[in-house]
């Protein structure tokens, strides 16, 4: 039976704290400038991160653009503004490479719910199966799988592996989008989630439709399936700003975590964006507390003093590459 989700340490909603660094706004973006060019260093950013950061950066993507920005640098160091898993996956990627991160307490709740001694446990259950894994995991639990895939990409790869047995982990609600589109309900199911996806209110949900009849609701298959049946797309962060694009409504309510709106809104600045809302209004849940970890000062620091980097044994790294290189291969 599957092992229940572990919480994490960081409650949803919780403020990152960040050093003091004695610099005017203007002075930190000017220093980051200079420090990424003398470093010969690229800033890639995730759609969560804070406005100010993805603005500075040079590629901000979903986390498969990220993996594939990552495989084809050739800057010397890699400064990832996004998520643990995220910042570990380029470091499999680039061994030799430094990858450096604004904190290395940005974890995510999927990836911490998911233990690789527990999880290489709970597989010994079901011998003859391939395991696929959502990027959103420890490179422990990468190096147990044998493809590894994201939410722009889950679908497609489980189609591509016909009518092999297959085990899914970590996330259950992507899962379940998965068995559905896939036509797969025999897919196996770790039972993990994301704690921001997992509080979307399909109560408020409605509540909002009825006030904005004309809104279509867009969702990330993190959401649980409250939130997916109303939704009219679901699709990973940048397919859902690719869709806001070239949909004909005017009201979109956006199911996800709450920095994606930043890059929407300027791709559609006509069109009007309601961000889903959680079951307790007076908490700012639909922002990831991981994610938002990372700050303009933490980014300059970490620029600066090259730390904290993320390292991966080596043992590990090269059993994790295989299901992330077949990833690639398979999403191209
Ligand atoms: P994307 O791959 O869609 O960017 O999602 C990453 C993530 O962590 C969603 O919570
Ligand atoms: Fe993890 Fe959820 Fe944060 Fe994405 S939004 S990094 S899945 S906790």
């Amino acid at each position: 039976m599957s092992e229940p989700t572990k919480l994490p340490v960081v409650a949803a909603g919780q403020p990152a704290p960040s050093p003091s660094v004695d610099l005017s706004p203007d002075e930190l973006e000017r220093e980051i400038a200079r420090l990424r060019k003398e470093r010969n260093a690229v800033i890639l950013a995730h759609y969560y991160q804070e406005s100010e950061i993805q603005d500075l950066a040079d590629f901000v993507g979903d986390s498969l653009q990220l993996s594939q920005a990552a495989a084809k640098t050739d800057a010397d160091v890699i400064v990832f503004c996004g998520v643990h898993f995220m910042a570990e996956t380029a470091k499999i990627l680039n061994p030799h490479k430094a990858v450096v991160v604004p904190d290395l307490d940005a974890g995510c709740s999927l990836a911490d719910g998911c233990p690789a001694p527990v999880f290489q446990r709970w597989l010994e259950q079901f011998p003859g199966h391939t395991v696929v894994s959502y990027i959103n995991c420890s490179a422990e639990v990468k190096a147990l799988s044998d493809v590894i895939c994201t939410s722009s990409n889950a679908v497609k790869i489980v189609k591509a592996l016909g009518d092999q047995k297959i085990v899914f982990a970590p996330d259950r609600h992507l899962g379940a989008f998965v068995a559905k589109e896939a036509n797969r309900p025999d897919l196996v199911m770790w039972q993990g989630a994301c704690i921001v996806h997992e509080t979307f209110s399909e109560r408020r949900l409605i509540e909002l439709m009825v006030r904005h009849p004309e809104a279509e609701v867009i969702a990330h298959p993190e959401c649980h399936e409250g939130i997916l049946r109303h939704a009219k797309h679901v699709a990973s962060t940048s397919g859902l700003i690719t869709y806001a694009k070239r949909c004909e409504a005017k009201e979109l309510i956006v199911a996800t975590e709450s920095g994606i709106l930043h890059k929407m809104q300027r791709e559609v600045p006509d069109k009007l964006l309601i961000p889903a809302p959680p079951e307790d209004e007076s908490c700012s849940c639909n922002e990831c507390p991981f994610m938002r970890r990372n700050t303009l000062e933490k980014l300059y620091l970490c620029l600066r003093d090259l730390a904290p980097q993320v390292d991966v044994p080596e043992a590990v790294r090269v059993r994790a590459l295989a299901p992330i290189q077949r990833m690639l291969e398979l999403s191209v």
